[in-house]
């Protein structure tokens, strides 16, 4: 079985039920996005429902003072990425709500990187173009990678490129399921690879298989 299908077989079984997957609005898939940028899953699931309540609408956040959108954000930290969101509803609202599908409009906006352009064209709309995180990182790294060496940033988002399915909603389970996989197995620390669907493929699994087996060295 490829990649890709022993990937998304995992995910199927595995994902967690997460808000921010159930919907295609492209405003609270940017929310969630910002929140997931620097703080972790369980506490953005405290703290989004609570931002999306008080500001439904991006035009709800563009209208809202600073200090409104700052106490949202409390407690998350970080708040130069709460400020971000609000310049950016501000900007989108001024043309006209729409936030933008493509990855190359998406990151002229204040506080869309790379990760977050990918992430919303393809988690709003279904676009297939690849996003590359810490964990999906961590995920082709050790999968694909030469350990010692690394690998480029050029060459992982050319990888995840090449891995990804072309067609759109594939490539939406694609790129959750990479990102489910580096935050539930394979995780920065104590990676559980017995249970890992892609331990078969692991470059990472397969040279620490070699070191333990080739035994104590020989005395010559
Ligand atoms: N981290 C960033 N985006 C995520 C997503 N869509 N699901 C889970 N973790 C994420």
């Amino acid at each position: 079985m490829s990649f890709t299908r022993k990937l998304l077989a995992w995910y199927k079984r595995n994902a967690r039920v997460l808000p921010w997957r159930e919907t295609r609005n492209p405003y609270a898939i940017l929310v969630s996005e910002f929140m997931l940028q620097q703080t972790q899953v369980s506490r953005v699931l405290d703290y989004y429902p609570r931002f999306l309540k008080r500001f439904p609408t991006i035009d709800k956040l563009a209208r809202a003072r600073p200090k409104t959108v700052r106490e949202a954000w409390h407690g998350m930290g970080y708040y130069a990425r709460a400020a971000n969101l609000h310049a950016l509803a501000k900007q989108v609202a001024e043309t006209g709500y729409r936030i933008p599908d493509d990855p190359e409009d998406l990151r002229t906006l204040p506080g869309v990187g790379r990760y977050t352009a990918g992430a919303v064209a393809c988690f709003a709309y279904e676009k297939p173009v690849p996003t590359v995180d810490t964990n999906v990182r961590r995920v082709l790294t050790r999968v694909f990678g030469n350990a010692k060496v690394g690998m480029r940033n050029a060459e992982l988002w050319e990888l995840a490129s090449r891995l990804l399915p072309k067609d759109g909603k594939r490539a939406w389970r694609f790129n959750q399921a990479l990102m489910e996989l580096g935050a539930l197995v394979c995780t920065a620390r104590k990676p559980k690879c017995p249970i890992c669907p892609l331990r078969s493929d692991c470059l990472a699994v397969r040279s620490a298989t070699r070191t333990r087996n080739r035994g104590p060295e020989r005395p010559r």
